[in-house]
């Protein structure tokens, strides 16, 4: 098992450069399969997710090449059989190659997804959208098979805007006959970076980003160039970082129109923040205003966010209240920030927080990824010495982590230790 030691209590000062978005990432490179030709994708985070994708890849027989952040993906010589179980468990996006292999070839089986356990995660709406298009889904009990003769452009509702869904039914829309629209599609930055991808190979999507996508169905794709976004969690995540421990911390490469959710409750709790063109510049904050927050689909207040922004309302004056509203089992840091000292109570899905409490040092579990985030944010924010376990979780999303806390004045470090029987 990995783990890291924080010694907490050091002032953050310095730039951290925003990688690219794991969640346009994990996306992008199972739609890159949709293509014909070799597609060449740059600003490619260095995260475990990409290793994990482009070992699927290799089972589908595509060839790939990684220079340093960038991915050329060449599914010429592609053959669509089974992705190994113990590659589509490693992370919950293996189920994009449903919707690209079933756009591609009408026939896809697979392993159910892994990923973090935040709560029960169904697929129903991507399945639902599936069937929408002319295939028929079959289960048993660990695999999917997904099958049509001919895949046919449909109106399709999602019942909840979700992000998965809406990329999945892009994906499986492409290449089908004639025009899809999806209703209440999810507009997180992440789906329009996708969309834009597709369209730089030649699909003709319209309206990613709004509630209605519009997919009008093309022959083939072909080779293209395309830039992935910068990540708005990871930005976020550092910002907060920043807002608990900075001195004028510069996060740099982020489009602060993708945080405006998290930028306007900071300035609202009493952060000083710098916003320019692509970077924030933010330092500690003092005497904080306690605030309500209520995580929801984009533009609202991301989930991803939540945990990270807990610790920080550890240390606003008073009673701050922060509600889950997208997955029912996403406070599980909070017994590890109450360890850490903070005063914590999760009723349903609300956490009442009373700040401000002092932090101290503990050893403590990355219980997700963005859990485990939020643990490395307390134990920057901590006096004393820190152990986050099970960091593996925090490795699948936030690339070079150790070097980019390092270089702007944090003292931690990675270790692998003897995983307990
Ligand atoms: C994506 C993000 C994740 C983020 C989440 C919400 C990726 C790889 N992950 O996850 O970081 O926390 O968006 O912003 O992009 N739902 C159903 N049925 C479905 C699909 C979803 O009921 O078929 C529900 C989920 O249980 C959840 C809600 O819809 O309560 C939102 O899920 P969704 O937007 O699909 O999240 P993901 O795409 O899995």
């Amino acid at each position: 098992m990995k783990i890291i030691e924080i010694e907490g209590g050091k002032e953050l000062s310095g730039t951290i450069r925003v990688s690219g978005a794991k969640n346009a990432t994990v996306a992008i490179i199972p739609a890159a399969i949709l293509a014909d030709e070799e597609v060449t994708i740059c600003n490619i985070p260095e995260i475990t997710d990409t290793d994990a994708l482009c070992d699927i890849l290799h089972d589908l027989n595509v060839e790939t090449t990684r220079a340093s952040g960038s991915l050329v993906i060449n599914p010429k010589n592609m053959v669509n059989t089974e992705i190994a179980e113990e590659h589509s468990k490693k992370l919950r996006a293996s189920y994009y190659f449903m919707g690209a292999l079933l756009g591609k070839y009408h026939k896809v089986s697979m392993f159910f997804p892994g990923g973090c356990s935040i709560g029960a995660r169904p697929i129903d709406l991507h399945l639902k959208g599936f069937e929408a298009l002319g295939a028929v889904v079959t289960k048993d009990k660990s695999k999917y098979t997904v099958e049509a003769k001919e895949l046919k452009g449909a109106n399709i509702y999602l019942d909840i805007a979700s992000v998965g869904a809406t990329i999945n039914i892009m994906l499986a829309a492409v290449l089908a006959k004639g025009k899809t629209i999806i209703d209440n599609a999810a507009k997180e930055p992440e789906i329009v970076n996708v969309a834009t991808f597709l369209n730089n190979m030649g699909a003709k999507i319209t309206g990613a980003g709004t509630s209605r996508i519009t997919i009008e169905g093309v022959e083939s794709l072909h080779k293209c160039f395309h830039e992935i976004i910068p990540d708005r969690i990871e930005a976020g995540t550092y910002i907060i970082m920043g807002a608990l421990c900075g001195k004028n911390l510069k996060i740099d490469n982020l489009i602060p129109e993708h945080l405006e959710a998290l930028l306007s409750k900071l300035e609202e709790i009493g952060i000083d923040l710098e916003v320019g063109q692509d970077y924030v510049i933010v330092s500690k904050g003092t005497n904080l205003k306690p605030t309500n927050i209520k995580t929801a689909v984009y533009p609202g207040f991301p989930t991803d966010l939540q945990q990270p922004l807990t610790v920080l309302l550890t240390q606003c004056n008073g009673k701050s209240k922060l509600t889950e509203t997208i997955w029912e089992n996403r406070f599980m840091h909070i017994n590890y920030l109450n360890m850490m000292g903070s005063d914590i109570t999760v009723k349903n899905q609300t956490a009442t927080i009373i700040g401000p409490t002092e932090l101290k040092g503990h050893q403590v579990v990355a219980t997700d990824l963005r859990a485990g985030a939020a643990m490395v944010a307390a134990g920057l924010a901590a006096s004393g010495k820190t152990t986050v376990t099970n960091v593996e979780h925090i490795l699948r999303g936030y690339e070079q982590i150790i070097e980019k806390l390092t270089s702007v004045g944090a003292k931690l470090k990675l270790k692998e230790i003897k995983d307990e029987d």
